[in-house]
């Protein structure tokens, strides 16, 4: 049996992904890609630090890698430019931010307006930001999850696509929820991911379109 190429020879998408972490979502994208669930030409993963185990996954999967390293330069403006620079020379169609964990400047977001996405763990509009896991917790909610959305102007707060829900259990912890909050941003994220690739899904008037119907509320995948 051979395995389908990582970057696909059709007319697909040119998708880049930035990371900052340990890149668990890219590994389920590169899966689907692998498997041929999900037709798209994964052309750069790009991160904000060296030697994190996203970039090699990126590796073992054969995707071109580059590092912005904002450590090393002295003006965060600087370091925002190269990103732009690098983004800009692999000519994405889509974006994917996965665990890219700083804020992208102004320009940067309005000139892939529509063509950015993020994954945010918390059933937006609730708790952007930072320890969403523990916020949910001691408030008490019943429920938590992640979000699949477009990236505007304003932290996490892009039209949302589709979330995964789960339930907060008793002596809930937040490793405990992370995990299984996670295991869902696995599917929900390849998902619009795809829906994006057929050009189903569009950013357009402000707000989500799917098969040419526009969303009021994000499609929603309940933990079994
Ligand atoms: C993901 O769980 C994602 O929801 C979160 O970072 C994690 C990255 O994990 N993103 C944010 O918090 C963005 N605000 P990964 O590197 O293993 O995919």
């Amino acid at each position: 049996m051979s395995i389908s190429p990582i970057n696909g020879t059709r007319a697909q998408i040119r998708t880049v992904i930035l990371i900052s972490g340990s890149g668990t979502n890219l590994q389920a994208i590169i899966n689907e890609v692998r498997s041929g669930e999900l037709e798209i030409n994964l052309c750069a993963v790009i991160s904000d630090r060296p030697g994190i185990q996203g970039l090699e996954r990126a590796e073992q999967a054969g995707i071109p890698t580059r590092v912005v390293d904002y450590q090393k330069f002295e003006q965060r403006a600087d370091a925002d430019t190269a990103l732009g620079r690098e983004l800009e020379s692999t000519a994405p169609d889509l974006v994917i931010l996965a665990g890219f964990m700083r804020i992208l400047p102004a320009e940067i977001v309005t000139r892939y307006r529509g063509h950015m996405l993020n994954i945010h763990p918390s059933l937006l509009p609730k708790y952007r930001g930072l320890h969403t896991y523990r916020r949910a917790i001691e408030a008490g909610d019943s429920h938590h999850g992640s979000t699949v959305h477009f990236v505007t102007a304003e932290l996490d707060a892009g039209p949302a696509i589709v979330q995964y829900r789960v339930p907060i259990n008793a002596n809930e912890t937040e490793a405990s929820l992370a995990a299984r909050v996670q295991q869902g941003e696995y599917l929900i994220y390849p998902r619009a991911i795809c829906w994006f690739a057929e050009g189903r899904l569009r950013l357009y008037d402000g707000d989500v379109w799917l098969d040419n119907h526009r969303q009021t509320q994000p499609a929603i995948l309940n933990e079994l």
